[in-house]
């Protein structure tokens, strides 16, 4: 199974560097599969945000958004089965003690395996989390010889399904009606203010409420960097339909979403669609849109018809009607909801191993190499630097002023230590796509030289074009 697991090292190691991401509260050793976004990350995290948000709502006249609490009323959870079924099944090893996602011990030992017979055991171990199979899970664990990381032996426990919600104590009284969770997914907030919206923005079904939050959920093992975390950010959409038309709009989102995907200019052929063969307790049809990263294709996104199951359970638990009327058809009914979630971070992870390039440009007379992070200009954290030649004859005042100028419509960067070439080493491993010097000339003929980053080309222009070159390129 081809992975790089090299290159996924040099990412991480490049992140941390360059003020990407970093381990939450590093200086007590961190915590595990918790992340922190340094000052680079951050503005590459708001971009992709951005960038979903306006595609979602600004471009969808019949989409709006949210932004619901983390915290729910209790019953919230009971009612969309997440108190009963949001677990994986888990096996402990006996002599390491350690506990593993089974679908994730099989998964590994797949990949240790030739193309063929690891495709096989996936093939059989999708077939018995289908039925809900754990001795048969057992079974096949043991057949295989899977061993422990930790131990190396194969003693295991037997196969038991373990939740994944986080709970916490509201308010000061410690008893069982006071538990609350860190919600899970951000959906629910979106269905309990189903009627709120519908009725308040006078939306017309098909519909859509979109948001952005944290959620939570405590992964058992949470490994691969930022691709499995503990603490996360969805982005998700419910976009609510007439019964009987979800057929046609799961195909409808399943299309937009890849284009949406597809619009930030990423090679296709490092997108797949995969159909769920476990369906969440909630969906009649789920496909995962997976992307070709270092460590293999893998989740991103998912899109899921998730019927009118959370709305009518909404409705039974809270005993409050949720439902529409349907003026062009004369009917009550309870709207059907097709799905899609993104992760925030996933998306951060993609976008980083979609832009990171070694590239070696050594000549027959010098030795020369660069890392780039190729990033479309739309996400890029600082999207223009510029650079003084020298410190001194009015070019650092001339170059303070392109950048006063620029500052107020996107994000800029001065700098006038070391060399140019360094400079511009320091901006393509953060990727940013325009970097400007400032010389002699300017003060002559009112030009500048231009340099692009990922052809590293150079050109002169006006002085007055560079604001607008940058933004016909981050619109
Ligand atoms: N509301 C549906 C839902 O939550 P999901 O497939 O469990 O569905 C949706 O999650 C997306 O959230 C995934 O495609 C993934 O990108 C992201 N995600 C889920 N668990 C995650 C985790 N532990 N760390 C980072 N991202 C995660």
């Amino acid at each position: 199974m081809s992975t790089d697991q090299n290159k996924f090292q040099a990412i991480i190691s490049h992140c941390k560097e360059y003020g990407f991401v970093f381990q939450s509260s590093e200086i007590y050793d961190g915590l595990s599969a918790v992340y922190d976004y340094g000052q680079y990350g951050s503005e590459l995290k708001k971009n992709i945000k951005d960038y979903w948000w306006k595609s979602m709502t600004q471009l969808h006249e019949n989409i709006v958004g949210i932004d619901a609490a983390i915290f729910m009323h209790p019953t919230t959870w009971k009612a969309s089965g997440h108190v009963d079924n949001f677990s994986d099944p888990m096996i402990d090893n006996k002599d390491s003690k350690k506990r593993y996602r089974v679908d994730h011990l099989i998964e590994a030992y797949a990949e240790t395996l030739p193309e063929a017979e690891g495709n096989a055991v996936l093939a059989q171990m999708d077939e018995l989390l289908k039925e809900n199979d754990f001795a048969g899970l057992k079974t096949l664990i043991e057949e295989k010889k899977i061993s422990c990381s930790v131990s190396g032996t194969s003693n295991w426990t037997d196969v038991r399904q373990f939740n994944l919600m986080f709970s916490t104590q509201l308010g000061s009284v410690t008893d069982e009606a006071s538990e609350i969770y860190l919600r899970p997914e951000t959906a629910q907030g979106i269905f309990v203010n189903f009627l709120n919206v519908q009725k308040t923005g006078r939306m017309k079904v098909p519909f859509g409420i979109a948001q952005i939050g944290k959620a939570f959920r405590n992964e058992i093992v949470a490994r691969q960097f930022i691709f499995r975390m503990r603490e996360f950010e969805q982005m998700e959409m419910q976009f609510f339909v007439r019964p009987g038309t979800q057929k046609e709009w799961y195909e409808k989102w399943k299309e937009e979403r890849m284009q949406w995907h597809l619009s930030l200019g990423t090679d296709p052929s490092k997108y797949r669609f995969k159909d769920h063969v476990k369906l969440a307790h909630y969906a009649d049809a789920a496909v995962d849109i997976e992307f070709d990263f270092p460590i293999g294709f893998k989740e991103v996104e998912g899109i899921h018809s998730r019927t009118d199951f959370d709305l009518k359970q909404h409705q039974e638990y809270s005993k409050k009607k949720l439902q529409y009327f349907d003026t062009e058809i004369n009917q009550n009914y309870v709207p059907y909801v097709i799905e899609t979630s993104i992760g925030l971070d996933r998306m951060f992870l993609l976008t980083v191993c979609n832009a990171y390039e070694e590239q070696d440009l050594s000549t027959p007379e010098k030795a020369d190499s660069r890392v780039v992070m190729k990033f479309p200009a739309k996400l890029a954290p600082i999207k223009l630097a510029v650079f003084p030649l020298t410190k001194k004859d009015g070019l650092p005042e001339a170059a303070q002023l392109l950048v006063n100028e620029c500052k107020q419509y996107f994000h800029c960067y001065y700098e006038e230590k070391d060399s140019i070439g360094k400079r511009y080493r320091r901006q393509d491993a953060i990727g940013t796509p325009f970097c400007v010097t400032v010389d002699h000339q300017t003060k002559e003929d009112g030009t500048v030289t231009i340099r692009y980053r990922d052809s590293m080309e150079q050109e002169r222009v006006p002085l007055t074009e560079v604001k607008n070159i940058v933004l016909s390129k981050i619109m």
